[in-house]
């Protein structure tokens, strides 16, 4: 039976929360002064990350307020159940079980979900991945025309890309197999631009889709398909026949699916096809066989170790008390920032350039989960839900954005994240031969201090400041941000770090009482562009249907499109 979300804004807590914003005045640098143990209060870990909370616009009355809130929507029971496979995604009444995509082999108790052993079945797929990764990898795999790959092409979107290209551009220095490249948009372009240059007879392509009933993965599959067997023909490579072609197909293209009819409808063979289940949500799905392209890259022992970093998050989520459980705390603090201080945007602030694809995967993962207006019973939300999610890697958006954090009008709680080893150390041996990793660093410490702690009237005019400037160089201080750090950017720690976030997603949808693992709103556009199609082509009776705006843009674009 469906438990009814509790509406948090009829919590006592609740109430307390509203008290404490109305009383609260922030002074960052009077509490820090105050109180010299506030940092090492509001500082944590989970696995290997260090995480900072102190320089967030909190103070003890408000992390207890927030721990009451928690207790008072029944998080730590929803928690269980997701980890126990009930079906918390009530929309499409389904488990929502990504953790049992990490739960290491032999774990006992087996993890049994409407009468499946869902263990066995995890691993049974992962060693299928390993299997034929490492024939790959090894060159026993070859092309049809007997070479072996060089080259792997994922074709995904959403869930299906954002996480594997993620991982495979933030742990580059592990990757020593096969080069990969990602298509995604329909965008011709994308696939022209992945294709051109490459060589067929050395591609290996994995079509990876959920549903396998993708536009755009699909398309992208098609062509990519055409391109690899016209070339493959047109060189003499392959017979110009059906048999000619299906035997290049079954040495080129693989595919990750939950939908493995449709993979063999599509002409892959099932034996090259690997297989995930519909308890894991596509933006939950990078540690799935999604991941196949990881572990083509990087091996099975590096996919090993980041999904052991998925797991000890995991541990940590579900057995650590609430006023030490990191994704709990970092989740209600984001609920205390939209719902109490009114921020509507949050920004991810990677000091690591192998993380610049972090910020886009974050969108997905929390904006698709916590973008609603119903709660799970159908009622409508009680109060805002979501942020806007964003960012780009340090130092590149100081110059760029970070004025608006520092001085706009607008509250941006941001997360800056770093870790201690760098990938490439190197110094400036032609400057002051200074370590290059800690100028970098030395940003990540000073903004957040900056952001924190301002700078006053007084101290810039101390520095001399001529007085009619002084007001424009005055910073407020008083922004929040979460420090996140960790000893060097390995598997483990980015399987730790996509897991931290898959966690807080989740204490927030529980909080607003949302289911966070369905996704009706991406229909709509998917339905329309459908029914749009054959008026773009040229359709008059379909256009004739389209509203007075949608026809003048087609027309427009009928007249403009220069062949
Ligand atoms: O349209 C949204 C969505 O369903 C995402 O949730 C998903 O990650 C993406 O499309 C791709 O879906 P699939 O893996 O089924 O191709």
């Amino acid at each position: 039976m469906t438990t009814p979300p509790i509406d948090p804004t009829t919590t006592k807590a609740w109430d307390r929360l509203t008290d404490l914003e109305a009383w609260m005045t922030p002074d960052l640098r009077g509490w820090f002064e105050q109180d010299p143990d506030r940092a090492q209060r509001m500082s944590f870990t989970a696995g290997d990350l260090y995480v900072d909370l102190s320089k967030n616009l909190l103070n003890d009355a408000v992390i207890a307020a927030l721990i009451d809130l928690a207790e008072e929507v029944n998080l730590p029971a929803r928690r269980d159940a997701m980890f126990s496979g009930e079906h918390i995604n009530l929309t499409e009444d389904r488990a929502v079980l990504h953790t049992a995509l990490r739960r290491p082999k032999g774990a006992t108790p087996a993890l049994v979900v409407d009468g499946q052993n869902v263990d066995e079945d995890v691993h049974a797929t992962l060693e299928k991945v390993y299997a034929f990764a490492e024939q790959v990898r090894s060159g026993q795999w070859k092309g049809v025309t007997g070479k072996p790959i060089e080259t792997v092409i994922n074709i995904g979107i959403g869930g299906s890309d954002l996480g594997p290209v993620m991982v495979y551009e933030a742990l580059q220095p592990y990757c020593d197999g096969p080069d990969c490249r990602f298509i995604s948009n329909i965008d011709p372009t994308d696939a022209a631009q992945t294709t051109a240059g490459l060589d067929p007879e050395t591609t290996l392509v994995v079509v990876a889709s959920k549903t396998f009933t993708t536009l755009e993965t699909l398309t992208n599959a098609r062509m990519v398909k055409s391109w690899l067997l016209d070339a493959l023909t047109k060189a003499g490579a392959i017979e110009d026949s059906e048999a000619g072609r299906s035997k290049a197909v079954t040495k080129h293209f693989v595919a990750v699916s939950t939908a493995l009819d449709k993979v063999a409808d599509f002409g892959i063979d099932p034996d090259n096809a690997f297989g995930f289940w519909d308890w894991v949500g596509g933006r939950y799905s990078v540690d799935s066989a999604i991941g196949t392209s990881l572990v083509l890259a990087m091996g099975r022992s590096n996919f090993e170790d980041f999904l052991a970093g998925f797991h000890a998050i995991d541990e940590h989520f579900a057995t650590t008390p609430l006023e030490q459980n990191v994704p709990a705390l970092m989740g209600l603090l984001n609920v205390w920032n939209v719902n109490f201080l009114g921020a509507d945007t949050h920004a991810v602030l990677p000091y690591a350039q192998y993380l610049h694809r972090f910020p886009a995967y974050l969108q997905q993962l929390t904006m698709e989960s916590n973008g609603k207006s119903v709660r799970w019973d159908g009622s409508p939300v009680t109060c805002e839900t979501g942020e806007v999610f964003w960012g780009e890697p340090g130092t590149n958006g100081q110059h760029a954005f970070y004025q608006l954090i520092h001085q706009g009008t607008q509250l941006i709680p941001a997360d800056f994240i770093a870790v201690a080893t760098p990938a490439h150390p190197v110094r400036d041996t032609l400057g002051d031969d200074s370590d290059v990793h800690e100028l970098f660093l030395a940003n990540f410490f000073a903004q957040t201090a900056a952001l924190a702690f301002g700078k006053t009237e007084e101290e810039v005019r101390a520095e001399g400041t001529p007085e009619e400037i002084v007001s424009a160089r005055v910073f407020e201080g008083n922004k929040p941000t979460t420090s996140i750090m960790a000893p060097a950017l390995t598997p483990s720690v980015v399987g730790q770090l996509i897991a931290l976030y898959e966690h807080i997603t989740f204490t927030q949808g529980i909080v607003w009482g949302i289911d966070s693992f369905d996704q009706w709103g991406v229909e709509l556009g998917k339905q329309l562009a459908k029914a749009i199609t054959p008026a773009v082509g040229g359709d008059e009776d379909a256009l004739g249907s389209q509203d007075s705006s949608t026809q003048a843009l087609i027309r427009y674009y009928r007249a403009n499109r220069s062949n």
